[in-house]
C-alpha cells in the first residue's frame, strides 16, 4: 500500500478551518468540496488514459483521453457523499458506486446496509471515498468488496487518517493489490472510543513519506 499525506498549505489551512466547532454548516461543506478537489488531483495522477487526436482549427492534435472503461468513484455513505461532488468534477465521466457502512459503535465493527457495486470491476480504477479513515474497519471493507468484484487498482482519498487505521488498512491489503491512500492530514491516534484524535503529529511521514519530498 502507498500512502501520500498532502503536504500543502492551502489544505492544511482548509483542515484547520474544517476543525473548527464554529465553522457553519454551509462553509464546512464548501471546504470538503474544496479539499477533495486539491486532493483529487493527486489522487488521479495515475488514472488510466489513452492516445487521443482531436482537430484543432489549425492542425490534428494528439493528446490524451481518460480510457475505458471508466474509472468508478465510490464514495462510503453516508459521509462519502459529501465527497462525490469534488471527485466527479474532476473525473466527469466515472461511473459512480455506492456502499453503505456504518460503523457500530460499541465493536467498532463496519456493518454494510448498502451495495451498489457492479458484480465486475475488473480493469476499472476505483476510487473510494471516505472523509475519516479511524481504525480503518469501514475502508479494509469497502476494499474488499471491490477486490473481490475483480478490481486491482484502488485508491482511497481521505480527509483524516489515524496512523493506526493506516497501519490496519496496509496489514489487510498486503500484497493482494495496488492501493493508494491519498489524505489530507494524518492525526495524532485514536482514542478508547476509538475516534480520532486532533493533532499535527508526524505519523505521515514516519509511516510512509510525504508528497512532495
Ligand atoms: C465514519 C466515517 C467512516 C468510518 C470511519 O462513518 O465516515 O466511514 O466512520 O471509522 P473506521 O475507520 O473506524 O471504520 P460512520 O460509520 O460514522 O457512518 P456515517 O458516515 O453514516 O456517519
Ligand atoms: N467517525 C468520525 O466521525 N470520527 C472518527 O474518528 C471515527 C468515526
Amino acid at each position: 500500500m502507498e500512502l501520500h499525506v498532502a503536504d500543502h498549505p492551502l489544505i492544511r489551512h482548509k483542515v484547520t478551518v474544517l476543525r473548527d466547532k464554529r465553522t457553519p454548516s454551509p462553509t464546512f461543506r464548501l471546504l470538503v468540496d474544496e479539499l477533495v478537489t486539491l486532493l483529487a488531483y493527486e489522487a488521479t495522477r495515475h488514472v488510466r488514459v489513452d492516445a487521443h487526436e482531436v482537430e484543432t482549427p489549425l492542425t490534428t492534435a494528439t493528446g490524451t483521453k481518460i480510457a475505458d472503461p471508466a474509472p468508478i468513484i465510490v464514495p462510503i455513505l453516508r459521509a462519502g457523499l459529501g465527497m462525490l461532488d469534488g471527485m466527479q468534477r474532476l473525473i466527469p465521466s466515472a461511473e459512480v458506486g455506492f456502499l453503505g457502512l456504518k460503523r457500530d459503535e460499541e465493536t467498532l465493527e463496519a456493518v454494510t446496509y448498502a451495495n451498489r457495486l457492479p458484480d465486475d470491476l475488473t480493469g476499472r480504477q476505483v476510487f473510494l471515498i471516505d472523509p475519516m479513515l479511524a481504525t480503518g474497519g469501514s475502508l479494509i471493507m469497502a476494499i474488499d468488496y471491490v477486490l473481490q468484484r475483480g478490481a486491482t487498482d484502488v485508491t482511497c482519498v481521505c480527509l483524516l487518517a489515524a496512523p493506526e487505521g493506516i497501519q490496519n488498512v496496509q496489514d489487510a491489503v498486503g500484497d493482494r493489490a495496488d492501493v493508494t491512500v491519498v489524505v489530507a492530514q494524518v492525526d495524532e491516534k485514536l482514542n478508547e472510543q476509538g475516534y480520532i484524535v486532533p493533532g499535527l503529529g508526524d505519523a505521515g511521514d514516519r509511516l510512509y513519506g510525504v508528497i512532495g519530498d
